[in-house]
């Protein structure tokens, strides 16, 4: 099979990434972070003042963008700026970034392109929706807003970085809301995606969960 497209979708912390990186490693597939495009062009917009309610604007700032991408490791305009997209700064406006239509088009074209011919994992909100809606294994991964603001929580504190666990709980719920209501290809499940409550399960669980999904269908 040249081919083979595993959507992972679902909201902020569900466990996509961590999940999504096992699985690749498992079966030497490409693991793709959609959020992190998301995010380089979130940083790019602060770094360069850019109004993001004017889509002139937007649209000069996304012809001159360069991101490339070496597994984890994310160049924005030739600078490694792996950890500065996770910084709370950035997570704040990401979902506003991620609402303009035109950064979708430019993203999703992005994301394509990259997994052209290959076996990929993708993680993100609109995989199996609109990115690839004939992905041949298709995951929603929930869990309660609580338990993923402490997860969030815990990966900041292992960066050093002080914030409230009331901080995160809100900037969850409030990317949740943005990210589900906006217009432009909603986080939402797609019908024949396999939901996975990954609250009370392990990581293990999960995971062995979807390999036995994708062994039924490589
Ligand atoms: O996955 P992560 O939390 O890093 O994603 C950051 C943001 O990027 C999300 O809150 C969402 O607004 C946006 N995103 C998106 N579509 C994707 C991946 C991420 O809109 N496929």
């Amino acid at each position: 099979m040249d081919n083979f497209i595993v959507a992972v979708d679902g909201p902020a912390g569900s466990g996509k990434s961590t999940i999504s990186k096992i699985v690749a490693k498992e079966y030497d597939l490409t693991y793709l972070d959609t959020g992190a495009m998301y995010r380089m062009v979130a940083l790019c917009s602060l770094e360069n003042n850019v109004d993001l309610k004017d889509r002139g604007a937007v649209s000069e700032m996304l012809d001159g963008i360069k991101l490339d991408i070496q597994g984890e490791k994310f160049i924005l305009n030739g600078k490694d700026v792996s950890h500065d997209i996770r910084t709370p700064r950035v997570t704040a406006i990401v979902s506003d970034v991620a609402a303009i239509k035109e950064v979708r088009v430019k993203l999703v074209d992005l994301q394509r392109e990259i997994s052209k011919g290959k076996k990929v994992i993708l993680d993100g909100r609109d995989i199996g929706t609109v990115v690839f809606p004939n992905a041949h294994l298709k995951v929603f991964l929930v869990a309660s807003a609580e338990e993923r603001a402490n997860r969030r929580l815990k990966e900041y504190k292992e960066k050093g970085i002080d914030i409230s666990f009331q901080e995160v709980l809100e900037s969850i719920q409030n990317r949740d809301h943005i990210d589900s209501t906006r217009e432009e290809s909603p986080l939402k499940k797609a019908e024949d995606a396999l939901e996975v409550d990954t609250s009370s399960k392990t990581i293990e669980e999960v995971c062995n969960k979807i390999s036995a999904l994708i062994e039924a269908r490589l």
